[in-house]
């Protein structure tokens, strides 16, 4: 057996043979283009909608084992992650590598909360938007124009201002989604408070009333932030992949983190927690659970069991266990139950037995019992995939950076395939 570290195609059109460098699992598509039939012939491309076998970048920050259910950030297991830091000190890895000494953490706290207030004008930008408005949809717009408040964020290359900005969207986003969600309830806004943590001062700006401080139950914002540890970073999915895209134009940073949000939106990706209420609420009680698997897998409904299945994981999403264990505290502290979490169990359980499921490997997804922890946050519907949107612009950020740093990265433009009609004239 050869040991040669490379590829050799034949193209049968041509008889001659290819030979391509593998390095690190991969071949270069580049290298395909030289495979072709004559001089004037473009070379060989690579398709792949959705990416389904293309690696579009090197990465040092975000590892996933789909196959094992695996997740480490920066070689740090999820799980240890969730249990033994705080949500700054994971952004702090994310962006730096190493997880920070208790002097870094200060910094860095110290240089969030230096920028923790928005704009005065942001007020009115976000009253703008008519009472029932999509905290999402409100999320992203508000991220745009924030980007025109600081026009210095247009320098991408200029490290110290790329800091900045980074300090700032993660700042100041849950400021967006707090107020977007009080303006919805008709509330006040609250300003951030100094002397809060990130989670804890979150909490407060949604849910403080005439009180002086609003006062969280310590394992209240401790949960909270372990769902923004689980939901940091997540490599290179949808709205991360269209982060990197934006901004390999070299566009702002707040507008990449918009167009991120955008993509987050949809009910395949981060609005999928909004979703699994919706058919939890429709499911209504246990004995609708069976019919409702049976018209998912019969295909005439045309829907998915939401908070099921990963492009990546084809195993148990770990951080769908460490939420589910989660869950359960949560309810425990407040001391009281979900009569939707019965009806999630029901469906989990049927689904993992059923054939269906488990010929697609199709397994619970971070979506699927998230929602039920918010909503006994008393946060509403509508917030949850805002609720991702915050710890995830940290990923985004990093994710922003590390392409910016990366000397073989370019504008993303991919190629098509051109099926339209080749070639006619206006017959006028
Ligand atoms: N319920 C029922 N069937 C499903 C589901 C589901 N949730 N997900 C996939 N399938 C089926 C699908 O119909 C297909 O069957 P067949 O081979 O017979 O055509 C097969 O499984 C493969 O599906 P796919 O659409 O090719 O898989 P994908 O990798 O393109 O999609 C996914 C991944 C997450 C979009 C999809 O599983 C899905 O729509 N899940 C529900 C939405 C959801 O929970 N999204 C949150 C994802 S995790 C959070 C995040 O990071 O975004």
């Amino acid at each position: 057996m050869s040991t040669k570290n490379s590829l050799t195609i034949t193209d049968n059109r041509t008889s001659k043979t290819v030979e391509l460098p593998i390095t690190d699992g991969t071949i270069s598509t580049m290298g395909l283009r030289a495979i072709k039939v004559d001089e004037k012939d473009f070379g060989l491309m690579g398709y792949d909608p959705a990416f389904m076998n293309t690696a579009s970048c090197r990465s040092s920050i975000t590892f996933i084992d789909g196959d094992e259910g695996i997740l480490r950030h920066r070689g740090y297991p999820i799980e240890q992650l969730a249990e033994k830091c705080s949500y700054l000190e994971v952004a702090y890895l994310l962006f730096n590598g190493d997880l920070p000494t208790p002097a870094e953490l200060k910094t860095f706290a110290a240089e969030i909360s230096a920028e923790s207030s928005l704009h005065e004008n942001m007020k009115g930008f976000i009253q703008s938007f008519l009472p029932n408005a999509h905290p999402m949809g409100m999320l992203i717009g508000a991220m745009g124009a924030l980007g025109t408040f600081y026009p210095e964020a247009k320098q991408v290359l200029d490290a110290k201002v790329r800091r900045q900005q980074i300090a700032r969207i993660i700042a100041q986003i849950p400021i967006i989604a707090a107020w977007s969600y009080r303006h919805g309830a008709g509330k006040p806004f609250i300003s951030p408070d100094p002397e809060l943590g990130y989670t804890a001062n979150f909490l407060s700006m949604m849910k403080r009333g005439s009180e002086a401080r609003y006062q969280a139950h310590p394992d209240i914002v401790k949960a909270l932030d372990v769902l923004f540890i689980l939901h940091a970073d997540h490599e290179q999915n949808c709205s991360t992949n269209t982060m990197r895209a934006i901004g390999s134009s070299q566009a702002d940073p707040f507008s990449a983190v918009a167009g991120a949000a955008a993509a987050l939106y949809g009910p395949l990706h981060g609005g999928a927690n909004e979703a699994v209420l919706h058919m939890l609420n429709e499911i209504g009680t246990m004995d609708n659970v069976p019919q409702f698997i049976k018209d998912i897998k019969g295909g005439s409904s045309g829907r998915r069991l939401m908070g099921f299945g990963h492009r990546v994981y084809k195993n148990y999403d770990p951080r769908a266990k460490v939420i589910k264990g989660l869950a359960d505290k949560v309810f425990d502290i407040l001391g009281k139950s979900n009569p939707l979490l019965q009806i999630a169990r029901e469906l989990e359980r049927i689904a993992l037995q059923d054939e269906y499921f488990g010929k697609r490997k199709l397994y619970p997804n971070v979506d699927f019992y998230s929602g039920l922890i918010y909503q006994a946050l008393e946060i509403p519907i509508d917030l949850f995939p805002v609720m991702f949107a915050i710890p995830r612009a940290s990923g985004w950020l990093a994710q922003w950076e590390e392409l910016l740093l990366d000397k073989e990265q370019k504008i993303a433009r991919p190629r098509q395939i051109y099926t339209g009609i080749e070639l006619r004239d206006i017959k006028r």
